[in-house]
C-alpha cells in the first residue's frame, strides 16, 4: 500500500491539473458507507435516504445532472481513505459524503484538504471532526450536543448519581465527557464512567457492574446498530425491574430496530436530533416516502444523509455546479427545513446547528415511536466553545 505522504502527493498533483468538473454537464459525489460488517444499517440508511432524495427531484443541481457514486468501506478507516483518494483522483468527485464513524471521517480528512475537495459528514459524531480539515461540514449531529441535551434533562427531573457507559473511541469520549460535566455542575454525581470496546462489545460484565453500583440512572451511548442488542442484555439482567432509569443518545431506541427491541423499549427516555416519529408535515412526507420507496422506517442516519444531500445541491446551485473551495464556501450559512426541523450550518465552525429533542419511547397505532416532549432550540455544537 501507498505510504500516507506519497499518496497525498498523488491526490495534489491530479488536482493541480486543470478541472474537468467545469467542462462537465454532469456533478459527481463519492458516497463511503458502511454498506457491509457490524455498522450495515448506517450504510443502508443513508444509501435508501439518498436514493429518495434523487428520486424526489434531487437529480439536477446547478444546471447539472447530480451522480452518486458508492463505495462501501466496511466501516473500516484505510479502506476509507484509499477509497477517498480513488474517488477524487480517478473519479474526480466534486464532494466526498458519507462517513459512517468517526475514525473514517478522520482518514479521510486529509485527502479533502489537499485536494481542495469539500467534505460532508452524514453520519459521524465526534465534534473534532470538522476540525480535522477547513474543507469538512456535517449534517449530522455531535456527541456533545445529544449529551448536554440528556444532561440539563436530567437534572430537571432529579435524577443524581449516574453511571456512564460509552464505546471506548472518539464520540462515546465526547458522550462521557459533556454529559458529565454539564451534570456535575448542575448538583448530580457521576458515580462510575465505564466503556466498551467499539468491536464486538460484551455488555454482561458492564451491566453486572452497574447492578452493583445501583445509580439513579444509566447514561449510555453506543453507536448506530448496538442499540437492539444492548436493550436486550439490559433487560435480560433484570437491571429495568431494579429501578435503574436507562437514558442516554437515541440509538439506543434507534427507530431502525425498536420494533426488533419490542416493549421493553416502553418509556425510555433518549436525547436525539431526529425521531421518525417528528410531527412535521415535512417529516410526515419523508417518512411515507420512504417507506414507500424502501419498505422499512427511516432513521436519524437517514437523515443526515438526505440532510446532507440537500445541503451539497444547495450549495452547488449556488456555484452553478462547481465544486471545490467555491462549494466549500457556499455550503457555510446554508438553511434549510429538514424532516427534523429548522437546520443551518454555522459559517465559523462548519458544524451544524439543530434542535436538540427530549424523547420518550410510546406505543401509537400499534407501533412504538420516539415521542418528542421537550426540546432545546438551534443549539450549536458545545464542543467547539472549548
Ligand atoms: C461515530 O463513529 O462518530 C458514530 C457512529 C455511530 C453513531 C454515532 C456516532 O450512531
Amino acid at each position: 500500500m501507498m505510504q500516507r505522504r506519497q499518496m497525498l502527493a498523488v491526490v495534489g498533483a491530479a488536482m493541480a491539473a486543470p478541472p474537468a468538473l467545469a467542462q462537465s454537464d454532469s456533478v459527481k459525489i463519492g458516497l463511503i458507507l458502511p454498506m457491509t460488517g457490524p455498522f450495515t444499517s448506517t450504510g443502508r440508511q443513508i444509501d435508501a435516504a439518498v436514493k429518495l432524495f434523487l428520486a424526489q427531484g434531487g437529480s439536477r443541481a446547478g444546471g447539472k445532472k447530480v451522480e452518486v457514486i458508492l463505495r462501501d468501506d466496511g466501516g473500516v478507516p484505510d479502506t476509507t481513505r484509499r477509497m477517498a483518494q480513488e474517488l477524487v483522483v480517478n473519479d474526480k468527485v466534486a464532494v466526498l459524503a458519507g462517513f459512517g464513524l468517526t475514525p473514517c471521517a478522520l482518514a479521510a480528512a486529509p485527502i479533502a484538504t489537499q485536494s481542495k475537495t469539500p467534505l460532508v459528514v452524514m453520519a459521524a459524531g465526534t465534534s473534532s471532526i470538522t476540525e480535522a480539515s477547513p474543507f469538512v461540514t456535517r449534517t449530522s449531529v455531535t456527541l456533545p450536543q445529544v449529551s448536554v441535551g440528556m444532561a440539563e434533562w436530567s437534572n430537571k427531573v432529579g435524577i443524581k448519581k449516574v453511571v456512564t457507559l460509552v464505546a471506548d473511541y472518539g464520540p462515546g469520549y465526547d458522550a462521557e465527557k459533556f454529559y458529565a460535566d454539564r451534570v456535575t455542575l448542575n448538583g448530580g454525581t457521576v458515580m462510575e464512567k465505564l466503556r466498551t470496546p467499539l468491536r464486538s462489545p460484551d455488555f454482561a460484565p458492564i451491566l453486572q457492574k452497574v447492578r452493583d453500583l445501583k445509580p439513579d440512572a444509566l447514561f449510555v451511548f453506543l453507536p448506530s446498530g448496538q442499540g437492539a442488542p444492548f436493550m436486550k442484555q439490559f433487560v435480560e439482567r433484570g437491571l429495568d425491574k431494579q429501578g435503574i432509569r436507562l437514558i442516554g443518545s437515541g440509538e439506543i431506541t434507534d427507530d431502525d430496530q425498536l420494533s426488533e427491541i419490542g416493549d421493553v423499549a416502553l418509556g425510555v427516555i433518549t436525547a436525539h436530533h431526529y425521531s421518525a416519529a417528528h410531527p412535521s408535515p415535512m417529516n410526515k412526507k419523508f417518512v411515507a416516502d420512504f417507506q414507500a420507496m424502501h419498505k422499512f422506517r427511516p432513521n436519524f442516519m437517514a437523515v443526515g444523509g438526505w440532510d446532507g444531500m440537500r445541503l451539497i445541491t444547495n450549495g452547488l446551485n449556488a456555484t452553478k455546479g462547481a465544486g471545490g473551495e467555491a462549494l466549500m464556501t457556499a455550503m457555510k450559512g446554508q438553511v434549510w427545513e429538514s424532516p427534523r426541523g429548522q437546520v443551518y450550518i454555522d459559517a465559523q465552525s462548519r458544524d451544524i446547528v439543530l434542535d436538540m429533542y427530549i424523547r420518550k419511547v410510546e406505543r401509537r397505532d400499534g407501533q412504538l415511536w420516539n415521542i418528542e416532549f421537550d426540546a432545546i432550540k438551534a443549539l450549536k455544537d458545545p464542543g467547539k466553545s472549548k
